[in-house]
């Protein structure tokens, strides 16, 4: 199996009803434990490296430990630039192997949105990649910009054929109440999504792939596990699974997790630390957080998204 684009993995999600698990990876570990999970369970994967990625481990490390796990799970897997804010990062990942790039013009005004996004799809398509855009903008931070919830807005469902249209784009990332991070939402409150926006998207462009970020659950076991054993995290509030596994049964097609990848390792490490802390062999502590990583992806995999037994 070969690196491949997310066209035929949309495709067959949308008609079936379910959504491609698009996860952060930044080591060794976190690409071992997803891919272990997604082979064992036969699911199509997504994996999404940000330009924080890139920096931090390097553009060649990365795709060459994603060629390896295409060798060890035989499994059609898509590499994918994560919130591209430059028409360069976008073409030096293109040229580097990526077979999918996110161009997310959200912070700009919709005309120059267009106009950044439609570059990136020439280029790409040009090049056989593919490309996600963005309309509407989520809170949260993402490469250290933080975007308060004041700043954040929903998408415009009025914008969205005319965004398609004029760009070309392949899938489109829309914000109706998710956000990066931890704390997604106030504690006390009722977690809550515009699903009536998604309806309204999904009516105007029927067919067409959506594509929910923020998208973690911030799972409590975890972030339970960090705050017993050193941590110190506030009320953190996640993305309901009950709301995921229903976006996956509209239009939504990519869901991206990253969050609950850093908490399921954080809380591993500090847990295996804290119960033995003579232990100083990075192969110790790494081992159960990658196999916690694994278990928390297949469980993503079959009880939210719904793509297990789809590769
Ligand atoms: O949406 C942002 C992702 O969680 C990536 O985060 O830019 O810190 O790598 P990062
Ligand atoms: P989370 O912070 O909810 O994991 O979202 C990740 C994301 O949207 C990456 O683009
Ligand atoms: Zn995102």
């Amino acid at each position: 199996m070969a690196l491949v684009t997310s066209k035929e993995m949309f495709r067959k999600a949308y008609e079936g009803g379910y959504a491609i698990g698009a996860f952060n990876v930044n080591n060794m570990e976190i690409i071992q434990g997803i891919t272990e999970a997604a082979k064992e369970e036969q699911a199509p994967l997504i994996l999404q490296v940000s330009s924080g990625a890139r920096k931090y481990a390097n553009h060649t490390y990365l795709m060459k430990l994603i060629e390896a796990a295409i060798i060890e799970t035989d499994l059609p897997i898509c590499v994918h630039l994560d919130h591209g804010d430059t028409f360069e990062l976008c073409k030096s990942c293109i040229d580097g192997g990526f077979t999918s790039v996110m161009i997310d013009g959200s912070h700009l005004s919709f005309e120059e949105n267009i106009a950044l996004t439609k570059r990136v799809v020439e280029y790409a398509h040009d090049h056989g990649v593919v490309v996600e855009g963005e309309l509407g903008r989520l809170a949260g931070v993402e490469d250290e910009i933080k975007v308060s919830h004041e700043d954040s807005s929903y998408t415009d469902p009025e914008q969205v054929q005319e965004f398609v249209n004029s760009t070309g784009v392949d899938s489109l990332a829309i914000a109706i109440g998710t956000s990066h991070g931890a704390y997604k939402f106030k504690p006390g409150t009722q977690p809550r999504l515009r699903f009536d926006i998604l309806e309204e998207v999904e009516r105007r462009l029927p067919g067409f792939p959506i594509v929910l970020h923020g998208a973690s659950s911030v799972v409590p076991e975890f972030v339970k596990m960090i705050n017993e054993n050193g941590g110190a995290m506030p009320d953190a509030i996640g993305v309901p699974e009950y709301m995921l596994r229903r976006a996956a049964s509209m239009a939504v097609c990519k869901i991206n997790i990253d969050s609950d990848l850093r908490l399921a390792m954080t809380g591993t490490i500090r847990k295996y630390l804290a119960e033995n802390p003579s232990h100083f062999d990075p192969r110790q502590y790494l081992k159960p957080a990658r196999q916690a990583i694994k278990e928390m992806v297949r469980h993503k995999l079959i009880d939210v998204l719904g793509c297990n037994g789809r590769a």
